[in-house]
Formats: structure tokens, C-alpha cells, sequence
């Protein structure tokens, strides 16, 4: 029965990992999270009542809380998902991407060496630091060929210019210092409870209530999209079966264009949700982001390869789930469109 500390468990994917470990595991789970625009605790009211989850309201650039979290938790193993991930946001005002996804990474992985060193025996051997990152740090692709592990670094945002940053620094202090860390970069996730200012989200409830839906350029940006439940698995077998010191490249084998995904969420929804004229009508395109890259693809062979990891979904099953969760979740897609998930985590953490 272990003890994972996850930063940014109330974000899209944490919550989803946080989720799976509480449903199908026996692990304890402590959730550091700040809980900023991005950070949404109901995602997690399914689980938040069973003893074996904890929550800490903890900004990962505060080193000295989060020392203290790591005293009182005393962790086998830390995931670290907490980070700013919106490449517009981090257009428009990159600092907080500095400050969260290198400095708060720094932070944080002090305190998990300070925490490391204090270990013993089988605790010490077993501990993992895992780091989860983007496939965005390669940089952008042509027509052919797939980012592997090897793949030379060429971020092209400040969003994943950050997150390069951090993988480094991860590297750094496993070859300085021997911290056992182990890194994932993962293709583009989509899924439930996932935030709408991304692209998927956005596009079905812009589409149910009828507004335009946007796209960039043309439309033929190509991305790997990945069903996120199918994340969270690849991520648990990582941390609990990946090599120390090892990279780990995550993807669906799922490239799209972004006309093609919003073409596939209209059908769906015409047939789910039908109002009168095709979805796709609402389709509207707009300038394109500065600097926007063109293709990104994974080659997943390792993990498949060394861990024995494969997607359960593919695009079509993932997309119709995924417009039937937002479709029946009025509730969840009610609180974040109106801004009142944080009045509610105002009324619980900062009265
Ligand atoms: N979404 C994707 O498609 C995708 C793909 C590959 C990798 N990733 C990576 O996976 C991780 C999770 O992504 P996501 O889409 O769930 O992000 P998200 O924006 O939905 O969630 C981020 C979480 O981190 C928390 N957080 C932000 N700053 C913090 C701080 N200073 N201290 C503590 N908590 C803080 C937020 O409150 C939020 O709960 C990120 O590291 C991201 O780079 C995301």
C-alpha cells in the first residue's frame, strides 16, 4: 500500500490519475494543489471522501510548505503533474509559466531530494520522482516522421519552453544527485472534466449552445490525441514499472488536423444532440496563434515495447465518450462556465 503525491491532482489529468488510483488501486493519495483558474476540486468529488485521499492547498514554489508536506505525508513517490498548460496563456503572459513550471520543478524537486535522502532500505530503492511532460519541447514536425525519446529538444513557446526547462532540470537531478526520476512526454490529451478554454471541450459546448466554433487557420495543424484515461494508465505503469533515469514518449497513434477533430465532434453531436442545421455550419476560422506548429506525432514503440502499454480507446470511442460526458455533466460544465468552482473552493479553503 504506497503513498503517491500528486501535484495538480484537481487539474484535467491529475484528477483522472487521482480518480484511478483511489478506484482501482489500494494507494494513498495526497493532492498538492493551488488551485488556480485550472485547478477544479470537483473533479474530484467522487473520491474525496474515501480516507485514502488527502488534499494539501499548496503552491509548489513555496519550498517551505512544501517541506512540510513532504514531513507529514512521508511519500513513496511523487508525480508531479502541477504546472500552467495553456500555450495561448502562456502567449500573452509567460510569467507565471516560469515561476510554476521551472522554479515551482525546482522546488520541488529539493524537497523530494531532501526527503530521498532521508529514506532507508527498500523505502530509498523504491522511491520514484516522476515528471510529466509534453511531447511540445521537440518543437514542431514536417509531413513525415515521429518524435522518439531521442529527439533533439526545440520548443517553440514559452508554454513548452517551460516545460523543457523542467525536464531538464529532472535530468539534471538524477544524474547530479542520483534522484530516481523517471519522465513522460505525452501527445494532447482530451477526455472529461477537461477545462474549456482547450480546443475539444470548447468546440462541443460551443456547438450545443449554438456559437461560432473557432479554428485557427486553416485547420490543418496536425496533433496526437490521446484518450485521458489512457494517460493515467500509461502513467501509473510508468511510475510503477519504468526504468530510474528513463524517458518515456506517450501517444495515441491518433493524428488528426483540427478540422478533422472539430468535423468529428459536429457529427457526433448531430446525431446526440441534433438542432435542426449541421453542427459543422458553425465552423469559423480565425488568425492563426503566432509561432503555431504544425504537426506533432509520437512514436509510443517503448513503452509498448518495454512496459507492454496500448491505448484502450481509440479516437472515435474516446471522442462519443467524451461528448456524452459533457453532454450529461451539465452540473460539472454549469460550475466552470459560470465561475462558480472557485467561489465554492473559496468558501472551503479561504474563509
Ligand atoms: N493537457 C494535455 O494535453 C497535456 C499533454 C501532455 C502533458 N501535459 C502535462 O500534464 C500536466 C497536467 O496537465 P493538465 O492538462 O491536467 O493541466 P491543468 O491546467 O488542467 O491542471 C494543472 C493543475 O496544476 C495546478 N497548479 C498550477 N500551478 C500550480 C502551483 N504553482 N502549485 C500547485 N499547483 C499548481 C492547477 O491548479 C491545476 O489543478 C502538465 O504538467 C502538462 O504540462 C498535458
Amino acid at each position: 500500500m504506497k503513498k503517491i503525491l500528486i501535484t495538480g491532482g484537481a487539474g484535467f489529468i491529475g484528477s483522472a490519475v487521482v480518480r484511478q488510483f483511489i478506484n482501482d488501486t489500494d494507494c494513498h493519495v495526497v493532492n498538492v494543489d493551488k488551485l488556480t483558474y485550472a485547478g477544479n476540486l470537483q473533479s474530484l468529488a467522487s473520491v474525496s471522501d474515501n480516507p485514502r485521499y488527502a488534499f494539501e492547498k499548496v503552491d509548489i514554489c513555496d519550498a517551505a510548505e512544501v517541506a512540510r508536506v513532504f514531513r507529514e505525508h512521508q511519500p513513496d513517490a511523487v508525480m508531479h503533474l502541477a504546472a500552467e498548460s495553456h500555450v495561448d496563456r502562456s502567449i500573452s503572459g509567460p510569467a507565471e509559466f516560469i515561476q510554476t513550471n521551472i522554479f515551482g520543478t525546482y522546488t520541488l524537486l529539493e524537497a523530494a531530494r531532501t526527503h530521498w535522502n532521508s529514506l532507508e532500505g527498500d523505502k530509498k530503492a523504491g522511491f520514484r520522482f516522476h515528471h510529466i511532460s509534453t511531447d511540445e519541447v521537440y518543437g514542431s514536425l514536417g509531413d513525415e516522421g515521429f518524435f522518439t525519446e531521442q529527439t533533439a529538444y526545440e520548443p517553440n513557446s514559452p508554454y513548452s519552453a517551460s516545460k523543457a526547462s523542467s525536464d531538464h532540470l529532472v535530468r539534471a537531478w538524477h544524474h547530479t544527485y542520483g534522484l530516481p526520476v523517471v519522465t513522460t512526454n505525452c501527445s494532447n490529451n482530451y477526455g472529461p472534466y477537461h477545462f474549456p478554454e482547450k480546443l475539444i471541450p470548447l468546440v462541443i459546448l460551443n456547438a450545443v449552445n449554438g456559437k461560432p466554433l473557432p479554428i485557427y487557420g486553416k485547420g490543418d495543424n496536425i496533433r496526437d490525441w490521446l484518450y485521458v484515461d489512457d494517460h493515467a494508465r500509461a502513467l501509473r505503469l510508468v511510475l510503477e514499472k519504468g526504468t530510474a533515469g528513463e524517458t518515456y514518449n506517450i501517444g495515441g497513434w491518433n493524428e488528426k488536423t483540427n478540422l478533422q477533430v472539430v468535423q468529428a465532434i459536429c457529427t457526433i453531436l448531430d446525431a446526440l444532440h441534433p438542432q435542426g442545421a449541421p453542427h459543422s455550419q458553425l465552423i469559423t476560422y480565425v488568425t492563426d496563434r503566432p509561432g503555431h506548429d504544425m504537426r506533432y506525432a509520437i512514436d509510443a514503440g517503448k513503452i509498448a515495447k518495454d512496459l507492454g502499454w496500448k491505448p484502450e480507446e481509440t479516437f472515435e470511442t474516446g471522442l462519443r465518450k467524451t461528448v456524452e460526458w459533457y453532454l450529461s455533466n451539465t452540473d460539472w460544465v454549469q460550475g466552470v462556465t459560470s465561475g462558480d468552482y472557485q467561489n465554492w473552493i473559496k468558501t472551503q479553503y479561504e474563509t
